[in-house]
Parts: C-alpha cells; sequence; structure tokens
C-alpha cells in the first residue's frame, strides 16, 4: 500500500496554487492523497495571514492535530505559508506546538521534497524560513482541477497597502519570463485544461525585472492565441495599473473573460490616502466608467474593508457611495484587522469593533440591495457555463461558472469539465439557477 499525504490550505489562490506544486512534490515522490489526515504519513498545513481569524482557525487546527499525531507518531507533520515568513509565529509554534517536524516558507516550496528527505534521513526538526528566493521553474504540479487551472504569473508584492501583511510575507515581486507561461498554457491546454486563471497579488504591473520585455497587455495577447484554452481570467488588478492597453487587449479577444477583479478598498480619499492605495476616489469611478464603455456587459467584483483607522461615518459613507455607484457583480467584504509589522497596526484612530461590526452590515445589506438588483438582467437568459461538479449541498443538481464568473447550480445530465448552455430561471443574490438546454 502506498503512503498517504494530506494538505490542509489557507488563504488566497496563490496558496492553492502552492499547495498544487507541494502535492504534485508529494506525488513525484510516490505519495497518494488523502482527504482523511488519519490515513496519512505526511500532513502540511499552508497558512495564510491576512486576518487575524485566520490565525485563530490555524492554531485551532494545529491543536486538533496533536491528537492524531498521538495516535500515530510516524506521522510527518509540516507547515508552511504566509504565516511562516513571520518570526512570531515560529517562535510560537516552536514553543506552544513542538510536535510540529518541518517549518517551511513561502519561497522555499520548490525544495520541499528536499527538506522532508533530509528529516526522514535525520528524524530532526528543520525550520527552514529563507526571506527570498529567484523566481523557480518546472516544479512538479498536481493540479486540483482538470478542465481548469491556476497559471501564477507574478509572486510577491511591492505595494505595500499600509493595511496588508503580503508583502512582508511574499516578499518583492517578481515575474515570470513570458515564454515559460506559454510553454505551461500550451502544456495545459494539451492536457484539456479549458479556463485558466492568470495568478499574481497585482497581475496588471506584470513584467518587472524581466529577461525578455513584456507588459501585461502583451502577455494576454500571446495567451489568447494559445488553441484549446477557451476562458482567460485574471487576478488581482490593482486600479491604478490598469492601463488602456490591457482594456484594449481585453476587448480584442473573445477568449479573454470579461470579468474583472478590482478591489477598491475604500471610498473615501483620505482613507485611500492613509492605504498608500495611489488612487482617488474619482479615478476608480473613471476606471469603471471606462471598462463598461470599452467593454459592454463586463461584470466587476472588488473587496472592500471596513473600519480602517480613523475611517469616520462620513468616510464610510463614501464606501457605501461607491457600492451604489458602480453595481458590482460581487464583492468580498473584510472588517479591517491590524496585522503585526504594517504601518496602518500603530497607526491613531484604531476602530473600535462594534463600530466596524455595525458598519459592516450596513455594508454587506447595501451590497445585497445592489446585487439581486443587479443580477435580474439574467433572468431568461442563456448562459454558457463550464460544469465544475456536483453541487456540494445538493448531488441533484450540478454547478459550474458562467463567462462573468457567476455561479450557476442548474439540472441537467452534464459532466464535469462540459461546455453547456444554461437557461437561468431564477437569479438570486450569491448563485443563479437553472435548467440546461
Ligand atoms: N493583492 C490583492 C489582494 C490581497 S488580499 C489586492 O491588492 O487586491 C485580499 C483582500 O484582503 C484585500 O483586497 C483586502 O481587501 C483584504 N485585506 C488585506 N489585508 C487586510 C487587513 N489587514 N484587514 C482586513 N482586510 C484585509
Ligand atoms: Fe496587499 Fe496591496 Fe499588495 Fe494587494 S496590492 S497584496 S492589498 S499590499
Ligand atoms: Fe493569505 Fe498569503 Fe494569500 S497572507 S491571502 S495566503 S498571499
Amino acid at each position: 500500500m502506498s503512503k498517504k499525504y494530506y494538505i490542509l490550505t489557507f488563504g488566497c489562490q496563490m496558496n492553492e496554487n502552492d499547495s498544487e506544486h507541494i502535492a504534485g512534490i508529494l506525488t513525484q515522490k510516490g505519495y497518494e492523497r488523502t482527504d482523511n489526515v488519519r490515513e496519512a504519513s505526511v500532513c502540511v498545513v499552508n497558512t495564510c495571514s491576512i486576518r487575524e481569524n485566520a490565525d485563530d482557525k490555524f492554531f485551532g487546527n494545529l491543536g486538533d492535530l496533536k491528537g492524531v499525531k498521538r495516535d500515530n507518531p510516524d506521522l510527518i507533520l509540516s507547515v508552511c505559508g504566509c504565516m511562516m515568513q513571520q518570526k512570531i509565529y515560529v517562535d510560537r509554534i516552536k514553543e506552544k506546538f513542538p510536535y510540529v517536524d518541518i517549518i517551511f516558507g513561502t519561497h522555499n516550496i520548490a525544495d520541499f521534497g528536499n527538506i522532508l528527505d533530509e528529516f526522514i534521513e535525520k528524524k530532526k526538526k528543520i525550520v527552514r524560513v529563507p526571506d527570498s528566493s529567484p523566481v523557480t521553474e518546472n516544479v512538479p504540479l498536481r493540479r486540483e482541477y482538470r478542465h481548469r487551472a491556476y497559471v501564477s504569473i507574478t509572486y510577491g508584492c511591492d505595494n505595500f497597502c499600509t493595511y496588508c501583511i503580503v508583502p512582508y510575507t511574499r516578499g518583492r515581486e517578481k515575474s515570470r519570463e513570458a515564454v515559460n507561461i506559454l510553454s505551461e498554457v500550451e502544456c495545459l491546454a494539451r492536457d484539456g485544461v479549458k479556463e485558466i486563471m492568470l495568478l499574481g497579488q497585482n497581475v496588471n504591473s506584470y513584467g518587472k525585472g524581466l529577461t525578455e520585455p513584456c507588459s501585461f497587455a502583451e502577455l494576454l495577447r500571446m495567451v489568447s492565441k494559445v488553441e484549446g484554452i477557451e476562458r482567460i481570467r485574471f487576478m488581482t488588478s490593482h486600479p491604478r495599473d490598469f492601463t488602456d492597453d490591457i482594456i484594449e487587449a481585453m476587448a480584442s479577444s473573445d477568449k479573454i473573460c470579461k470579468s474583472v477583479h478590482l478591489p477598491f478598498q475604500a471610498g473615501s480619499d483620505r482613507i485611500l490616502k492613509l492605504m498608500n492605495r495611489h488612487y482617488d476616489r474619482a479615478y476608480y469611478l473613471g476606471l469603471v466608467k471606462k471598462l463598461r464603455e470599452r467593454i459592454p456587459g463586463i461584470t466587476i467584483s472588488t473587496d472592500i474593508i471596513v473600519g480602517f483607522p480613523t475611517e469616520t461615518e462620513e468616510d464610510f459613507e463614501d464606501t457605501l457611495d461607491i457600492v451604489r455607484q458602480c453595481r458590482f457583480e460581487s464583492a468580498f467584504t473584510f472588517i479591517y484587522s491590524p496585522r503585526e509589522g504594517t504601518k496602518a497596526a500603530v497607526m491613531d484612530g484604531q476602530i473600535n469593533h462594534e463600530t466596524s461590526v455595525r458598519r459592516f452590515k450596513r455594508l454587506v445589506s447595501t451590497l445585497e440591495e445592489e446585487i439581486s438588483e443587479g443580477v435580474k438582467i439574467y433572468q431568461d437568459t442563456v448562459q454558457e457555463v463550464i460544469v465544475d461538479g456536483h453541487s456540494k449541498s445538493d448531488a441533484g443538481t450540478l454547478t459550474g461558472r458562467t463567462r462573468s464568473n457567476k455561479l450557476v447550480n442548474f439540472t441537467g445530465t452534464a459532466e464535469t469539465g462540459d461546455t453547456v448552455n444554461v437557461r437561468i430561471t431564477k437569479p438570486n443574490t450569491y448563485y443563479l439557477f437553472g435548467e440546461q438546454i
């Protein structure tokens, strides 16, 4: 019987993609995947540090793993990801969770195979967390889905938004050479992948430090020529770096999905400045207008933070105003969470939790009103959907995504990975319901 591995992933798509590489490395070593940690010989927990509630979940999990390790002392317990790039977490694990065998970081995923070998040989705890690394190519990969795939195009972030930990956990922004990205996409297409998601903290600034200069717009044009790929998505876009050239590239190819994830974070100019976002509300609203004019039918999703230090009722009203003006397709909303080591964490005027929660609730209800109004346009339309599988809550229902990245649950007979047409019979706030035709 072959040995098994279990991976638990927190956080964003970058982390999911990293976990696919860890799975690839373990697969190459002859391990098989399991979803039951009690069957595993290797367990990897890939952590996220973006907000405080991520910390609580992680330490809860690590506590639960103590029992698993007690029943199976041979289990190799490894922890990696964004938290491990911060000394406070590594120290806390060493002290409070001594049964963790391997700690590694975001910069040495490619080295995990060697680290594991070393541990198996010496049976001594390994803590290895470098601060940076060059871009590594050809790291094994075991994809989570057959018909869609993540393709990382940049790593790290140079923006230093004052609330955000990512520049500290992922290091300076680096881009992969376009030839390497293209050959990966070609390979995926040959493998039957229909949809790719180009990933980076700020894909629009793709191209820093390349030997062969290439902008994000040029990369989009090149990728859209790859035969077999039906849909190209990308995230995240920083509003500041959304050039006209990128808009033109989007408009010029049917394969590039007409949807963008464009976080605005806050609606008040004063707060945006304190956040170090490098744009103001007029610029953001102008960009949304331009996108809608040049790419009719484009859908826009966003991220919003409430309760940033010093945020007043008036500032918060400015956020609601953007929500009312932009008709977002969907939005991720967050209560500001101070992260040690960031500028905002030591700013005066931290907002008390009750105030933030009150604003958060108002924001969510405004969004729900707007979104439920907006989705009415889907009623009785026919949408092209790529099927992701059966719905988690109801095995009789299929689930998939439209070109605009809207979740659709529907009745039908299609298989995972099929591209089908679905008539929308009932648009809901968070998903559309329909029937396959
Ligand atoms: N690189 C992307 C997303 C990074 S993290 C971007 O620039 O948009 C995803 C979202 O988490 C951010 O857009 C932001 O809305 C939220 N976020 C990041 N740090 C946060 C913090 N300290 N508190 C609350 N929300 C935060
Ligand atoms: Fe964080 Fe800002 Fe970079 Fe996004 S752009 S990862 S929010 S610092
Ligand atoms: Fe979390 Fe790191 Fe992503 S902090 S959101 S896993 S880049």
